[in-house]
């Protein structure tokens, strides 16, 4: 089996991991950086992430979360969080911070800039926040795969009370809303689904090629 489907084998949404063991600062690093080099549409990156280390702050969350013990027992959650900005917001940032990394004119970029605020422009309210949220699930497979490469564990987490969780994080005043979680650490020995054989459908189910 290759490197690359072993790893994707290895990695399970873990129920219980080892409290003892951190993950240490230079591998956070490297998961911050895989997340900001996540794509999104257009590359508009209408989100943030947040790493929630302090055990009092996880401890909280814990009835946010259906009691699911991952984040109270993970080395870190992280919070995956869209921008609450409007979309003029949004693209208004994004053509100033284009211009200034390829160190063009902002006027080249009008075109562009008229291009995306008409896609989203014709979003209503609720598309839009579908839109922004579906960027953040874009970012959850990025990092699940890293960190699979990584040999960190994982358990993605949308059983969680996101009103909650921004009014414990302060997310609202910072301008985020909480889409899901993904507590990170390593496996406890004991987590039984560790070993349970993994439950996809045959290739032939899931894959046909055409023409
Ligand atoms: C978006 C998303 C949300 C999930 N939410 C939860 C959750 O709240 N609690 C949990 O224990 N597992 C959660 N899972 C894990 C899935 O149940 C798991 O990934 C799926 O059963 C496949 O198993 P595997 O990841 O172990 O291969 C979630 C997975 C995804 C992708």
């Amino acid at each position: 089996m290759n490197k690359i489907i072993e790893n994707l084998n290895w990695r399970y949404a873990t129920k219980e991991f080892n409290p003892t063991k951190k993950v240490s600062a230079e591998d956070l690093e490297t998961i911050v950086e895989a997340f900001r080099l996540t794509a999104s549409s257009f590359g508009l990156q209408p989100w943030k992430l947040f790493i929630i280390e302090n055990q009092d702050t996880r401890n909280k969350l814990l009835e946010h979360s259906y009691y699911q013990k991952q984040v109270v027992d993970a080395s870190h959650v992280l919070v995956f969080a869209r921008s609450t900005a409007n979309s003029e917001t949004l693209v208004q940032e994004f053509v100033e911070d284009t211009a200034e990394s390829r160190g063009v004119e902002i006027t080249s970029l009008e075109d562009y800039k008229q291009m995306m605020l008409g896609f989203l422009g014709r979003m209503d309210e609720s598309q839009y926040k579908i839109w922004a949220e579906k960027q953040l699930y874009i970012a959850l497979w990025n990092l699940l795969t890293v960190l699979a490469e990584m040999e960190i564990d994982s358990c993605a987490m949308e059983g969680l009370n996101p009103a909650k969780y921004d009014e414990t994080l302060w997310l609202t005043e910072k301008g985020f809303a909480t889409v899901f979680a993904l507590p990170i650490g390593y496996r406890s020995l004991k987590d039984k689904y560790a070993d349970i054989k993994k439950v996809r459908y045959p290739t032939d189910k899931i894959f046909e090629m055409i023409g």
